[in-house]
C-alpha cells in the first residue's frame, strides 16, 4: 500500500510539474482510494463482465484530462514511472482493454471530457474529438442541415476515439465506406508525448490509424472527417419475419441481394430464436429486415419491386424522415427527442460476449434450417445473428488501402452477439461456451484461410498472439502495421492483450 501511495504521490507531483499551474490539476486524478473512483471507472463501461474477474486488474490510476497537454502529461509520467497507459473514449471495447488489463500496471486516460465536434460547413469537413460519441456527432453535423450525414456505427454511445481508429460500418457503409476510410486527417500525442499530426506523423502512420487501432500507436486526440451527402428524405423500415413467413428462404435470398443492391439501400437481418406466439411451447425463428433507404418512400417501392419483390414490402412499411431521425430508429429512439443522442449513459447494466465472422459464398437454405435448430437450443438469452451487407462501395475500396481488409469478396459480416444480467460466474461461462460452440458450428459457412475477423467486434478468444490475430484482423496488411508500430512505438509502450507487436530488429 506504501509503494502504490507513494506512486500515486510521484504521478501526481510529475502531472502537476506537466501542465499549466492549476489548482483544478489534481482533481483529474482518481486513484482506488477516492471515493469517485468506481463511478468514474464506471461511467462508460459497456461490458460489466470484467469488473469483478480475476483475470484481469484495474487501473492505479484514472486520469481524466480536460484539455491536450493533461494527455501529453499522462503519457510522459506514465513512462518516467514505470505505469502503462489504456486510453478510454466511448468504453465499447467488447474485452473491455480500455480500461481492464491481464497483467499490466497501469493508468486509464479516459477522454470522455475531449468531446468538441466542430463543424466546417463550407468545406464539409469537421473536427471531432475522440471523446465524441456517435450520438454527439450525428447531433452536431446533422442538427441544422438534413443533407449532412456520416458514415459510422449505428449505437450511438460508442466513443469516436476506438471506433474510428478500428474501421467503422453502419448503414451509410454500402454507399461512403467505413468511418476510418473517410477520415482525412488527426492529431494524436506519440509515446515520447509530443502532439503529431498527418503532416508530422507521415503517411504510414495516417494510414495505420485507419482500421489498425489506434491504441497501438498513441493517443489519437482528434480527427478530422468529410461529412456524406445525404438526400433531406430518407426511409426506414423493419419487416419481420417467423419461420412460418418464410424466414429461412428470405435469409437465403438476402444473401444474394443485400449485397448487390443500389448501394443507396441497407438491409440488415438481424435474426434471433424465439417463442412461436401462434404454438405454445414451440419455438421459432425471427428474422428482422432492418433497413435503411437515401431517397423516398416511392422511390424505395420501385427499387424493392424490381431488386426483393419476395419480401412483400408496401408502401404502409415505409418511415419517411431526415437522416438524424434514422440514427434514433437505428438506435432504438424512434418518438424520442433528439437530445438522447447527447445522452452518454450505457443504455444496460450488463455483461456480453460477440464474435464475428464474414461470409463469401452464400449459406443454403438446409444449413440455415440447421443454424436456426442451433439458436432455439439456447434455453437463456438469445444468441443474436446480426448480418451486414456489404457491396457497394465497399467493394471498390482497394484492400490495402487501409488496414481494414474486408472488402470486394465479402457478402456480409456476421455478428454473433449474446447478452446476460447475472453476475456469478457459472452463468457467465455458460454463456462464454455457447458462443464458443456457436462459433464452431459455424465454421464451414464463413471464410478460411484466415477466417477472417473485424477488429472493432473484438475477439480475445483469437488469442494473445499476433501470429495468429494479425491475419484474421488484417490478412495481408498486419505486416504494415508491425513495421508501421516499430517506426513510431519500438519500445512497445502502447499495448495491451491484443495490439500491434513492432518487428523486432534481427
Ligand atoms: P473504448 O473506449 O473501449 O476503446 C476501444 C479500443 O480503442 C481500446 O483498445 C482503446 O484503448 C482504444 N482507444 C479508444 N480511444 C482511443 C484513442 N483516443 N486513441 C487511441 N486508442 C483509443 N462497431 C461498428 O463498427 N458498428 C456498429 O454498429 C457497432 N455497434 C456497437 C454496439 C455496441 C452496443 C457496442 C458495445 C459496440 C459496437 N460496435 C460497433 C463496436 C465498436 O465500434 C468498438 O467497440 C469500438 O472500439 C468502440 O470504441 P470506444 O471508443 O467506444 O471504445
Amino acid at each position: 500500500i506504501s509503494s502504490l501511495n507513494a506512486m500515486h504521490g510521484n504521478f501526481m507531483q510529475c502531472f502537476l510539474d506537466h501542465t499549466c499551474p492549476s489548482n483544478s490539476s489534481s482533481q483529474l486524478l482518481y486513484s482506488p482510494n477516492t471515493t469517485a473512483y468506481d463511478a468514474v471507472l464506471r461511467s462508460s463501461i459497456q461490458n460489466i463482465r470484467f469488473l469483478n474477474s480475476s483475470n484481469t486488474t484495474k487501473p492505479v490510476l484514472i486520469v481524466t484530462p480536460t484539455n491536450e497537454s493533461h494527455v501529453q502529461a499522462a503519457v510522459v509520467c506514465s513512462r518516467k514511472h514505470g505505469l502503462r497507459v489504456r486510453v478510454r473514449s466511448g468504453g465499447h471495447d467488447y474485452e473491455g482493454m480500455s480500461y481492464v488489463s491481464e497483467g499490466d500496471r497501469f493508468i486509464v486516460v479516459d477522454l470522455a471530457a475531449l468531446r468538441s465536434v466542430t463543424v466546417d460547413a463550407e468545406h464539409g469537413t469537421a473536427w471531432v474529438q475522440a471523446g465524441a460519441t456517435l450520438g454527439e456527432v450525428y447531433y452536431t453535423i446533422a442538427e441544422k442541415n438534413r443533407t449532412v450525414g456520416f458514415s459510422a456505427g449505428v449505437c450511438t454511445t460508442i466513443g469516436v476515439g476506438g471506433h474510428f481508429s478500428g474501421g467503422g460500418i453502419g448503414t451509410l457503409s454500402r454507399k461512403y465506406g467505413t468511418a476510418a476510410d473517410n477520415i482525412v486527417d488527426f492529431r494524436l500525442v506519440d509515446a515520447n508525448g509530443w502532439i503529431l499530426d498527418r503532416q508530422s506523423m507521415g503517411e504510414d502512420s495516417f494510414w495505420a490509424i485507419r482500421g489498425g487501432g489506434a491504441a497501438s500507436f498513441g493517443i489519437v486526440l482528434s480527427y478530422k472527417i468529410e461529412l456524406n451527402y445525404v438526400p433531406p428524405i430518407v426511409t426506414a423500415f423493419n419487416v419481420i419475419k417467423t419461420l412460418k413467413q418464410d424466414a429461412t428462404k428470405l435469409v437465403t435470398k438476402w444473401q444474394k441481394i443485400g449485397p448487390n443492391l443500389d448501394e443507396n439501400l441497407y438491409i440488415r437481418v438481424i435474426a434471433q430464436a424465439m417463442d412461436d406466439d401462434e404454438a405454445e411451447g414451440n419455438r421459432t425463428i425471427q428474422a428482422i429486415f432492418n433497413s435503411l433507404y437515401l431517397g423516398t418512400c416511392e422511390e424505395l417501392l420501385t427499387v424493392m419491386g424490381c431488386s426483393f419483390p419476395e419480401l412483400g414490402f408496401e408502401a404502409a412499411d415505409c418511415n419517411e424522415m431526415s437522416w438524424l431521425e434514422s440514427v434514433l430508429f437505428f438506435a432504438g429512439f424512434t418518438g424520442r427527442p433528439a437530445e438522447v443522442l447527447l445522452d452518454r449513459r450505457p443504455e444496460f447494466n450488463s455483461s456480453f460476449k460477440a464474435k464475428s465472422d464474414f461470409v463469401r459464398e452464400p449459406v443454403t437454405e438446409t444449413a440455415w434450417e440447421e443454424i436456426w435448430k442451433f439458436l432455439m437450443e439456447a434455453k437463456d438469452e438469445p444468441l443474436i445473428l446480426i448480418m451486414e451487407p456489404f457491396g457497394g462501395v465497399m467493394n471498390e475500396i482497394a484492400k490495402s488501402a487501409t488496414p481494414f481488409p474486408h472488402r470486394k469478396g465479402n457478402l456480409y459480416i456476421i455478428q454473433y452477439f449474446m447478452r446476460w444480467f447475472e453476475t456469478d460466474m457459472e452463468t457467465t461461462e455458460r454463456h462464454l461456451s455457447w458462443m464458443r460452440e456457436l462459433y464452431d458450428f459455424m465454421t464451414p459457412y464463413v471464410s478460411k484461410n484466415p477466417r477472417a475477423a473485424y477488429l472493432n467486434y473484438r475477439d480475445i478468444d483469437l488469442g494473445r498472439s499476433a501470429r495468429v490475430w494479425g491475419p484474421k484482423y488484417f490478412n495481408n496488411n498486419f505486416n504494415r502495421l508491425a513495421y508501421v508500430k516499430s517506426m513510431v512505438d519500438p519500445d512497445n509502450f502502447f499495448r495491451n492483450e491484443q495490439s500491434i507487436p513492432p518487428i523486432k530488429s534481427p
